[in-house]
């Protein structure tokens, strides 16, 4: 068989973990670390701090089979391995760019500890530059040490994990990137994703900055697609045109193709909206205009705000007293990750007005509850029972429960049949042959 690489993960969090267990499952030896006592503990006793479809059963059988462990001991898990990643949070700073305070944490716990060649390998999303900062910090550690002479890589190698698939995405890559300029780096890197650039998926071999930047690329355009269709919903109601329609009539184009043209609530999550501002941050310190990408934000900041502006247009400015049910708050479905979640900022926006709010989430109740407590909010774990009622039911993710469920019931439960639909889940001519009064993004009233 192929030699099992020697790896230690520093962090737990989500992008860790994941690919913790799947460079595990690939083979390799894989020590996770994090500095919370709590989660190590948790993960030692089979408990994932997140919800990732496929993710614990993964780190069971690697565990089982002893590629998998946690550790708290940071320095000896990095003195024990030759590839250390690094994927600890970066999460936005007020200027709306990336606080690496965590990261730069890690990288001299790195410079500590190291004892043999190692490569040291960015996995979190670092602004441009910060590998190179990198490679300073422990270079200055390794001379207090003494240890001139001791090599090491740096290597920035970006992940486009989506949340809900983020296992079957590393395993089954559209591309793996990595950066450095070391070609014995990258030649080592080939080894390590061996396991998968022989089943065929394609590695890409660039600088540091140009793998950095991939990566902000690759979600600033998919964000652009978004915001871009967001725009398109807005002038269909204008102009009397269904953007579903619309979508269908551009997706055949293969120079255009299908994924990422879904008009919505817009984009939330850990990545897009931060990344998009971190490369305005990023581009803007060093004086480069960003038009598209600051309309891209400002399309967004706007789209959020759509099924507030539905309640408001239907029932008026003083919502005092209404009563409101909310399918979905989730950023997305598969995942119970509200992070920049359109539902949260609508259902804080509502309550201030003195509305009264119902929720629904399969898996998001929980980090709901903790964002909002429970000022003015219910929280249910049956979707219909949210309904009981209400003046009416508002939609922010299209969980495959909410598709298909009773129209019936949902009218018999409700107050009054009024669907405000954030994902269009529904026909139009439909909802109203069964007599809802029913409003979605960028189709007819
Ligand atoms: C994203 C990228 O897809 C991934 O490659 C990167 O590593 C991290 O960011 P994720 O945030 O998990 O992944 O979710 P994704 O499925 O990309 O959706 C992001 C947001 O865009 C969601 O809020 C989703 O509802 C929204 N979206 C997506 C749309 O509004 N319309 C679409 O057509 C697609």
């Amino acid at each position: 068989g192929r030699a099992a690489m020697k790896i230690c993960m520093i962090g737990t969090g989500y992008v860790g973990l994941v690919v913790g267990a799947c460079l595990a499952e690939m083979g390799h030896e894989v020590i996770c670390v994090d500095n919370n006592p709590a989660k190590i503990s948790a993960l030692l006793n089979g408990q994932l701090p997140i919800y990732e479809p496929g993710l614990e059963r993964l780190v069971e059988r690697n565990v089982l089979e002893s590629r998998l462990s946690f550790s708290l001991d940071i320095s000896e898990s990095v003195a024990q391995s030759q590839f250390i990643f690094i994927a600890v949070g970066t999460p936005p700073a007020e200027d709306g760019s990336a606080d690496l305070t965590y990261v730069m944490k890690a990288v001299e716990q790195i410079g500590a500890s190291i004892r043999d060649y190692a490569i040291v390998i960015t996995k979190s999303t670092v602004p441009i530059g910060s590998s190179e900062r990198i490679r300073g910090i422990i270079e200055k550690q390794l001379k207090n040490r003494g240890l001139t002479d001791l090599e090491f890589d740096i290597v920035s190698n970006p992940e486009f994990l989506r949340e809900g698939a983020a296992v079957n995405d590393f395993l089954n890559p559209n591309r793996i990137v990595v950066g450095s300029s070391n070609p014995r780096a990258l030649a080592y890197m080939e080894k390590l994703y061996l396991p998968l650039t022989s089943k065929g998926f394609p590695i890409v071999h660039m600088d540091i900055a140009s793998a950095e930047l991939a990566k902000y690329a690759s979600n600033a355009m998919l964000a652009t697609r978004i915001s871009f269709m967001n725009e398109m919903a807005g002038i269909c109601e204008a102009v009397g045109a269904d953007i579903e329609r619309v979508r269908q009539g551009m997706e055949l184009d293969h120079r255009i193709g299908s994924y990422f043209l879904s008009a919505g609530v817009g984009y939330g999550g850990s990545c897009f909206p931060k990344d998009v501002r971190a490369i305005i941050q990023s581009a803007t310190e060093r004086n480069i205009p960003t038009h598209i990408l600051e309309a891209v934000d400002k399309v967004n900041h706007k789209q959020k705000k759509k099924l507030f502006e539905m309640v408001v247009g239907h029932f008026g400015e003083d919502l005092k007293g209404l009563r409101l049910a909310v399918w979905g708050l989730s950023f997305k479905p598969e995942t119970d990750d509200i992070r920049e979640a359109p539902s949260i900022e609508t259902i804080e926006q509502l309550r201030k007005r003195g509305v009264q709010i119902q929720v629904h989430d399969p898996v998001a109740l929980q980090n709901a509850y903790q964002a909002l407590g429970e000022e003015n909010i219910t929280y249910f774990t049956g979707l219909y029972q949210a309904l009981m009622d209400a003046d009416a039911l508002l939609i922010f993710t299209e969980w495959k429960q909410y598709r298909s469920a009773d129209l019936g019931r949902i009218k018999s439960l409700l107050k009054q049949p009024v669907l405000f639909d954030g994902r269009n889940l529904f026909n139009p001519y439909m909802m109203k042959e069964e007599g809802f009064v029913y409003q979605s993004i960028g189709r007819m009233k």
